[in-house]
């Protein structure tokens, strides 16, 4: 069986990590379980246009595993040619770089390893909460030039304490971010999902639902957002709704680039309308050197938290994420009934009601 993996180049570091396992180098760990199982395993970085690897591979593999750090994007159009494709196994969490859709029509599976990294973006969400609101990054900045003016940074940095966070998603992430935030004390936290929280699991963060969009965001003193890319998120934050947002809020993405309008959060940053924006995911990835995200300021000149996607591909997530892997492909190897909270797409129909109300 001809299995195609997308991953991303480790290099140097790959070589000198070999916990670095979501890279080409490095494989997942599966080669060696792969070649003893018979199969046949093609990896690669070269995943955009039609010379690439991945679209040359992708007419007869059976089996495809991408990573969402750098995605493999399977649209409808390259399913077509993917005769002998089965099932599509995301290493991590966050299948939006498939046509999902189009993989029900085509009866491909689709599966990830749920769970794996979701403390590690979690983690990382309250980090760049406290990066924004505390003004780090420019204060950071300030002490490598060998500057020292503590009223410049002061002038824009906050407690978290008393101020109101709210994520869009309570699934998860979202729910995790929650739970390291009470210790904060926050003035209130919020959430804005399709999907309500049990009442014990809302009374344990003490979170309360507010189910309008507007009215939420124009609460949060910081927003972040930890709901999938689908139909129903795309795009979500957009100039209308930044303007509901309250001046000055800070907003943290973690969940995809494309929830949020590009050139808006760029104009709404700009403007204070968002005093901050961090998130380590960006609409395209690799984002261009010259993607307006990289550099975009604040009245102040700060407010820019961007990092590269990595938040849940920490060394510890490498390791779930590797392990879950080998295992989805274990009991499709052995027709074996998957772990019913990996499958985002069984055989011609969904399962998962988390990539939108249908
Ligand atoms: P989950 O499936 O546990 O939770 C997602 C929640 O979002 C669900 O409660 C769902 O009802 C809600 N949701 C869906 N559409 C919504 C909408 N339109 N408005 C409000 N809520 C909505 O997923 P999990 O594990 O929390 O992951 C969430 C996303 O985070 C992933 O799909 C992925 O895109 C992203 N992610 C990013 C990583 C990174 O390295 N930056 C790593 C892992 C996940």
């Amino acid at each position: 069986m001809k299995v195609l993996a997308i991953l991303y180049n480790g290099f140097k570091s790959a070589v000198q990590e070999p916990r670095l396992l979501g890279t080409v180098e490095n494989k997942l760990g599966l080669d060696k379980w792969l070649a003893s199982r018979g199969h046949e395993l093609i990896v690669s970085s070269d995943k955009e246009g039609p010379n690439s690897d991945f679209q040359k591979h992708i007419a007869d593999a059976e089996v495809l595993i991408t990573t969402p750090f750098h995605p493999g994007y399977l649209t409808r159009e390259v399913m077509e040619k993917a005769k002998n494709l089965k099932i599509c196994v995301t290493a991590g969490v966050g299948s939006d770089h498939i046509d999902l859709n189009a993989a029900v029509d085509h009866k491909i599976q689709v599966l990830e390893v749920t769970g794996s990294n979701v403390v590690s973006v979690a983690e990382h969400v309250v980090m760049d909460i406290l990066a924004l609101v505390r003004n780090f990054v420019p204060a950071h900045e300030m002490i490598e030039r060998g500057d020292w003016q503590v009223s410049d940074i002061a002038r824009n940095a906050y407690d978290l304490e008393g101020k109101v966070v709210g994520t869009i998603g309570a699934g998860r992430i979202g729910y995790r971010v929650l739970q390291r935030l009470v210790p904060f004390d926050c003035k209130e936290l919020l959430y804005y999902d399709y999907t309500q929280l049990p009442a014990e699991r809302e009374q344990a963060v003490k979170a309360r639902r507010v189910e309008d969009i507007e009215q939420f965001v124009s609460e949060c003193d910081v927003v972040t957002v930890n709901a999938p890319l689908h139909e129903g998120t795309r795009g979500l934050i957009n100039e209308k709704l930044l303007s509901k947002f309250k001046p000055g809020a800070w907003l943290v993405n973690t969940a995809r680039g494309a929830i949020c309008d590009q050139d808006a959060v760029v104009a709404a940053l700009k403007s204070g309308q968002l005093r901050g924006y961090a998130g380590d995911v960006w609409n395209v990835q690799p984002a261009p050197k010259d993607h307006p995200w990289r550099t975009m300021k604040n009245p102040l000149g700060g407010g820019n938290g961007m990092t590269p996607h990595y938040s849940g591909t920490t060394l510890d997530a490498q390791a779930r994420y590797a392990a879950g892997t080998k295992k989805i492909l274990e009991n499709y190897f052995d027709g074996k009934e998957q772990n019913p909270a990996d499958v985002i797409v069984g055989i011609g129909a969904w399962a998962t009601k988390a990539y939108g109300q249908r």
